[in-house]
């Protein structure tokens, strides 16, 4: 989504701006742009990359600007469209959506403004510049403004003659980097590392100005406003990319050291404590009868993965919803359910207004599982987890998903601990497995070059399907998700049961159809259904365990992961799948980590 880079300084700031949207690429974008003063307003914008807009900066210096990465919403990518929006003298950019845009968009037109894009933002610019008339002050303006808009965003202003920037958030993302040498705002923390680890977190409503010499923050209402400085603890060399060709295939083989930091206080701990889901845990969790779990995307599917364990272990009534659909269905509340959110970025909007309208209807007991500290989603509930996994540039989330399927089975065990589902003996084997996830995981990533051989056999097809049961079901429709991501082939993942009903009638020699078989319960059945796949001349790609009792023959190709992993088993199987979609997209040469039309952080609904 949308990036936003701002900043006052004692000198150049030009190649902060620049520096502050390339790291803010991993989020998605089709176009850039900046304004600075100049000390006139000098504006630069190009459709595709931010090194295009690099050269065309090239020589220009100013101590105060604003700088963006544009997700498209109301109008094409074009250079017309993308941001800032300018009104007379005054530059706006802006990150979410303006709701009720076409309204003052109508009004602004009628009081004479003419509009050079479709865009939403540019009604802001207008109705900034019209707000100006009557309340001259830059700062009111803004707050006066923001009276008028509805939706959720995130903007940065500047305006002829004015050495200051202001900034404000509702419901977007937006934090201020302090330092001696100016001011900076920017929607992620990355983007700022380059000058500071003092970041400011704004709350929804909080109007910022910012100088060279300090910020003030007042809220909606116009009080001021006292947030505290976070340093923070996100590493520079994080988000490099280092020998990796792509950040996605870093944090695929980061997946190790990810799920060891995740899970790190099982190190020291002899017993599962609810208390690694904070000290209120032990009250929020008790008397829980039933958990529902919101999120979207690929953390959606590792909540299908928990809705196994959690009723299976600790024998609690579990739903997985769509956090999109749940927002806005009529559901039957349950002041005694644990609404757990979860989220890599901790800012879907979706995912946020889900948790919102839960606790909107007196469900009070609520969790985040979140990758990201200080993020809304992680500010919006009763406890937070962080997974960990350590920033995730690429679009296409992997390790963000493994670590919150490790979060998810501790939470199902403490559940179950809870509850006395859980045998002494029985706790001490799943702490073992846990412990040892991360060198389990080392061993699957081994299968890279098989992988990469499977995988331009793929590169030429149009579809494929993803097979699964039980707890693996997820882990095939997060493959489908991974490889339609990132290759853009059709694919699909279900229930293998379900094939019969419908599917299979798609299955010829042209489409491949990938299976997960590991060796549980289910691999009988699981097998009976691939032979349907067979029988109709169906390509199989089979990834079982050591043992699982499935033999590679004519159309059946099978790879087998080191070894079975019972509870934890879907966080073993998922991994291969990720492979292949990377090497996939490699071979068909898509952009791997900002594929088409996607974004990282989805903050607009
Ligand atoms: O930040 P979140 O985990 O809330 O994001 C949810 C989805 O947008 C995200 O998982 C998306 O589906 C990924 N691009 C999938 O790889």
């Amino acid at each position: 989504m949308c990036g936003i880079v701002a900043a006052v300084a004692r000198q150049n700031c030009v190649p902060v701006l620049i520096e502050g949207l390339r790291k803010l690429e991993y989020r998605g974008y089709d176009s850039a742009g900046l304004a600075v003063l100049n000390p006139g307003l000098n504006r630069l914008r190009s459709v595709g990359r931010v090194a295009e807009l690099a050269v065309q900066a090239a020589g220009v210096e100013a101590e105060i600007g604003i700088a963006h990465t544009r997700w498209a919403t109301h109008g094409v990518p074009s250079e017309r469209n993308a941001h800032p929006h300018i009104s007379g003298g005054l530059a706006v950019v802006h990150n979410g959506i303006i709701e009720n845009f076409a309204e003052l968009r109508a009004e602004l037109s009628a009081a004479g403004y003419v509009f050079q894009s479709d865009t939403d933002t540019e009604a802001i610019a207008h109705l900034l510049q019209h707000t100006l008339k009557a309340e001259p002050d830059l700062f009111a303006a803004v707050r006066k403004s923001m009276a008028r808009l509805s939706g959720a965003y995130a903007i940065a202003v500047l305006k002829e003659g004015e050495r200051r920037l202001i900034v404000a958030r509702h419901g977007a993302p937006l934090l201020l980097g302090v330092t001696e040498q100016g001011s900076y705002a920017a929607s992620d923390a990355s983007a700022l590392l380059q000058v500071t680890r003092s970041m400011v977190y704004l709350e929804d409503g909080d109007v910022a100005e910012l100088s060279r010499d300090g910020y003030r923050i007042v809220t909606a209402d116009g009080h001021p406003a006292l947030r505290s400085v976070t340093e923070s603890l996100l590493s520079a060399d994080a988000v490099e990319l280092g020998h990796y060709r792509h950040y996605m295939q870093k944090e695929i083989f980061e997946q190790p050291e990810a799920l060891g930091n995740t899970l790190e206080m099982l190190g020291g701990a002899g017993a599962l404590s609810p208390n690694f889901f904070g000290a209120e845990a032990p009250r929020v969790f008790d008397g829980v009868r039933s958990v529902l779990i919101l999120a979207c995307g690929t953390s959606y599917h590792a909540g299908l993965v928990a809705r196994y364990w959690i009723e299976q272990i600790a024998g609690l009534p579990c739903s997985v919803e769509i956090a999109s659909e749940y927002r806005y269905r009529q559901s039957v509340a349950d002041a005694d359910t644990l609404v757990v959110a979860i989220s890599q970025s901790g800012e879907t909007a979706d995912t946020l207004a889900a948790v919102k309208h839960a606790k909107a209807q007196g469900m009070l007991r609520t969790l985040t599982l979140c990758n990201v500290p200080e993020s809304a989603l992680i500010r919006e509930a009763a406890l937070k987890f962080l997974t960990r996994a350590g920033p995730e540039i690429g679009v296409a989330s992997t390790k963000a998903f493994t670590t919150q399927l490790a979060a998810l089975a501790l939470l199902t065990l403490v559940l179950a601990k809870g509850r006395q589902r859980l045998s002494a003996a029985d706790e001490q084997t799943h702490l073992a497995a846990l412990r040892h996830l991360p060198v389990a995981v080392k061993k699957v990533l081994q299968l890279e070059p098989e992988i990469e051989r499977w995988a331009r056999r793929f590169a030429n097809k149009h579809h494929a399907l993803f097979l699964g049961r039980g707890h693996h079901y997820p882990i095939a429709l997060e493959g489908a998700l991974k490889l339609k991501e990132i290759s853009y082939i059709h694919a699909e993942g279900y229930p293998a049961g379900e094939l019969k009903h419908g599917p299979l009638a798609l299955v010829d020699k042209d489409m491949p159809v990938v299976s997960v078989a590991p060796n549980d319960a289910l691999l009988e059945k699981l097998k009976s259904n691939l032979q349907e796949v067979q029988a109709r001349g169906g390509e199989l790609y089979v990834f079982a365990d050591r043992d699982s009792a499935v033999e590679a023959s004519e159309g059946v190709h099978v790879l087998r992961l080191p070894e079975h992993y019972g509870l934890l088993s879907p966080v073993l199987h998922v991994v291969p799948l990720q492979l292949l979609s990377y090497h996939v997209a490699l071979v068909k040469g898509t952009d791997v980590d900002k594929p088409r039309n996607l974004a990282k952080s989805v903050t607009v609904e």
